[in-house]
Formats: C-alpha cells, structure tokens, sequence
C-alpha cells in the first residue's frame, strides 16, 4: 500500500470546510444544550412535583438511549406524525441538543448541590425568593465548579456529531465518506479526518483550562 499524500493535500480544504460545520452544529447544539440543561436543572431542584417528573423522564429517556436512535427518530421517524420533511440541518441541530441538554442538566444539578445549603437560608433569609436566591446567590458559585465538565460536554458533542452523518448532513465526517467514495482512499482520508477532530478537541481543552484557571483565582479572595 503506498501513501498518497497528494491526496491529503487536494482533500484538505473539503475537510476542513466540514470542521467548520462540525463546530458550527456543535457550538448550536451545546448552545441550546446550555439553555435546555439550565432549565431542566432548576425544574428538577425546584420542589414542584410536576415539574420534577417531567425533568427527570426528559434526563432518564435521552441519557438512556442511544444518540444514534434519536436520530434517526427525529429525521425519519417524526417526519411520519407532522406530515413533512425535515431539513437534516434542523434534524442534525435538534437531535445533538436535545441530547446535551439531558448531559448539561445534569452537570448544572451536580454544580448547584455543591453550593452549601447555608446560601440558600442566607439568601432567603435576606428576603430574596428561592428564584432570586437561585440567580443571585448559588448560580454564580455554581458556575466555576461546571467549567471543566461543561468543556467535556463540548469535546464530547465535538465527536457525537459524527452521528449526524447518517442522515447525509455534510459534517467532518460525511465529507470524509465521500471523498472516499469517489478516490478510494481510506486510510489517508480516516487519518486526516481523526487528525482534524484531535486538533479541534484539543483546542477545546485548552480553552477550558485557561477559563477554569481564570474563574477558580476568585475562589481564593
Ligand atoms: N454516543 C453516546 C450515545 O449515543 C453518548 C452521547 C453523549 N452525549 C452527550 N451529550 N455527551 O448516547
């Protein structure tokens, strides 16, 4: 086998146009996630019944299926029950938060527990509302403790958007199937497009540690 690297080079600027849509939907999808995860997690910590139950099956049913499944309920199954076709963009973006959502929720209860119980007495006893507490008082503590597993949701939704490929969206990975299919070249292609997925996640990494060291200096103060 010998190892063409001229067509590393002709397939470069396909590929990397296909990063660019691989953050392009991660960065949606773990945008979304944030919202959907920051919503569930209050929902769940918040005492009203119903709306715990709903928080919980929501994290219960996404984290307990496959990613892969969800797609394809999402873009085949769904398109059944509303009658119309939907777009793999839409479907690729819909898929990938609702699923970060039910990871990020998760982190953001586990950050908000870890703020001690006292702070939430302080604050009501000042005469905040357990929703002005909540905002005030536990989130901002909450938030430098979720860094570092918020920036593994974002490295782990970087590589789950390869899922999405299934259905034709034409991210990293789907360039590389087709580039293959047409030059034959499997494992120059593989290899380069693991290549781009390293540099992106280790980029990622970086980022997360230089805001983790810039928020955890205020701890000490
Ligand atoms: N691929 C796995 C699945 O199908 C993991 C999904 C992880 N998702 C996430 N948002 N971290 O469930």
């Amino acid at each position: 086998m010998s190892f063409d690297f001229s067509l590393i080079w002709n397939s470069l600027p396909l590929l990397l146009a296909g990063a660019g849509v691989t953050i392009e939907i991660t960065a949606i999808a773990v945008g979304l996630g944030f919202i959907f995860g920051l919503i569930t997690s209050v929902c769940r910590l918040s005492g009203v019944k119903t709306l715990q139950v709903i928080a919980v099956c929501y994290v219960n049913i996404i984290r307990g299926t496959p990613m892969l499944v969800q797609i394809f309920l999402i873009y085949f199954a769904l398109p059944m029950v509303i009658g119309e076709r939907i777009n793999p963009f839409v479907a690729a973006v819909a898929a990938c938060s609702i699923n970060s959502g039910a990871y990020v929720s998760e982190i953001f209860r586990a950050g908000i527990q870890s703020v001690d119980k006292g702070q939430m007495e302080a604050g009501r006893s000042l005469g905040l509302s357990w929703m002005q507490t909540m905002r005030y008082v536990i989130m901002p503590q909450a938030f430098k403790h979720v860094i570092p597993p918020l920036g593994n949701e974002f490295i782990s939704m970087t590589k789950e958007t390869s899922l999405v490929s299934v259905i034709g969206f034409e991210e990293l990975t789907r360039r590389g199937q087709l580039i293959i299919a047409k030059t034959y070249g499997s494992f120059e292609i593989w290899l380069t497009v693991a290549a781009i997925y390293l540099v992106m996640t280790l980029t990622i990494a970086r980022l997360v540690s230089y805001l983790e060291r810039r928020f955890a200096t205020d701890d000490r103060n």
